[in-house]
């Protein structure tokens, strides 16, 4: 394996989960279903819960402190991804805000207007949008190659025309792992006049993305993926968002933050989300000057991805060789994160249970990207085994997974 940038054990430092007796022996293969936790994330929600867990952004200390700390979530974040604080909204899930976003643009667009979804996303950034056909709108697919479960731009180019007013696709597939180019698919976008809704939740947990560089108008994710709490973060562009129809109460129209996240909000979560901004200041810290440049956010995406195409490298060469497994997706681990899906003879659920003998926590099923597994020929029933690991997971995890997967697999 070529050198780590990263230390795996000054990164597992920072995870009270690597030091709990009961995983002790286990290696974990399903991040991609929820990272552990980091440490500043949870002494933040533990200073909230303890200190000010009171109405936040009103006259007394604690409410002020309370108002501040959820504040300074939505400044970090913002700074992390490269956009305006103005951009952040906290919403309970990733699921629930695509679920409110479909409203605003049902609202939005007009009668005869199109738009593009793929059948590569999870059913939070497809199902949503569909839906958009009862109000009038066509709904065009954007659709996968049926052996490798890929997108290509070329599809998307034959789908596109001045009637389509947004491209709704996913930055990664959580079940193909493919890094699809979102500031291609923006640029295509932006040039006929339409807007992009990028699903960032596969994509996150191996480094926030410079959403100016991506050029997207709406990109989401879910911080409970990306080592923070159970929250869903959506991004999205101010003057896109002021012209959505408000889905809040009435009287809080005036009030961006208000407006596209009908939700109470998680106050305490809020406030511990910028937990995350500072795990990723400390990853940019144990890389040192392995990674390039001066911006401590492009400095960990970059060091977590080059630690993570390393480890996924063994892993991606034994499963190619094996012809019992089909890969979904890329197998460079260049070209995808390392969230690795098989087809196999057997239900990708039976063969995990198997692997959990053997200290592997891993899981098989649709994973809620049921019209991917559809186009590709794979029964969403029998599904496919998904191994899914970050820059956190050790070579001796990797080794330990290829000895379960030797044994078990045919
Ligand atoms: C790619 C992708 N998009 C969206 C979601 C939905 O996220 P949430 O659980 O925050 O609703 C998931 C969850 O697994 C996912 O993997």
């Amino acid at each position: 394996m070529t050198a780590l940038p990263l230390d795996p054990a000054r990164l597992r430092a920072l995870f009270p989960a690597f030091a709990e007796p009961s995983f002790a022996g286990q290696a974990f293969f399903e991040n991609a279903g929820g990272s552990y936790t980091s440490r500043a994330v949870l002494d933040k929600l533990t200073h909230f819960y303890t200190a000010t867990k009171v109405q936040p952004y009103g006259v007394y200390a604690a409410s002020i402190e309370a108002g501040e700390a959820m504040n300074l979530s939505y400044e970090r974040t913002a700074a992390a991804l490269n956009v305006g604080a103005d951009w952040i909204h906290f919403g309970p899930s990733s699921s629930a805000n695509t679920y409110v976003l479909g409203n605003a643009f049902a609202g939005w667009l007009k009668p005869g207007d199109a738009i593009v979804v793929t059948n590569q996303d999870h059913e939070a950034n497809t199902g949503n949008w569909r839906r958009l056909a009862k109000h009038g709108i066509e709904v065009r697919e954007w659709s996968v190659d049926a052996q490798t479960g890929r997108l290509s731009l070329a599809a998307l180019d034959a789908l596109l025309d001045s009637k389509v007013r947004l491209i709704a696709a996913p930055h990664c597939s959580n079940i193909a792992g493919e890094i699809n180019p979102v500031a291609e698919i923006t640029a295509r976008a932006h040039a006929i006049g339409a807007v992009t809704a990028i699903d960032g939740v596969s994509y996150a947990p191996h480094g926030l993305p410079d959403l100016a560089a991506l050029g997207a108008d709406i990109y989401f994710f879910s911080a409970y993926k990306a080592y923070g709490p159970h929250q869903g973060i959506l991004a999205i562009r101010p003057s896109l968002a002021a012209e959505l129809p408000n889905q809040g109460h009435h009287f809080n129209d005036s009030r961006p933050r208000y407006r596209l996240t009908p939700a109470g909000p998680d106050h305490a979560q809020i406030a511990a989300s910028s937990g995350i901004v500072d795990y990723l200041e400390a990853v940019a810290a144990i890389a040192g000057t392995s990674a390039p440049g001066d911006n401590p956010y492009r400095r960990a995406h970059a060091a977590m991805r080059a630690q993570e195409i390393a480890l996924a490298k063994p892993l991606l060469d034994y499963l190619r060789q094996k012809n019992s497994v089909r890969i979904i997706g890329p197998d460079d681990p260049a070209e995808r994160a390392p969230t690795i899906s098989i087809a196999l003879d057997e239900p990708g659920a039976v063969v995990a249970k198997r692997l959990a003998s053997h200290g592997i926590m891993a899981a098989g099923g649709h994973f809620y990207a049921q019209r991917l597994l559809e186009a590709t020929g794979i029964d969403p029933d029998h599904g496919v085994l998904r191994m899914s690991f970050v820059h956190y997971t050790t070579p001796a995890e990797i080794t330990q997974l290829i000895a379960a997967l030797d044994a078990e697999l045919a």
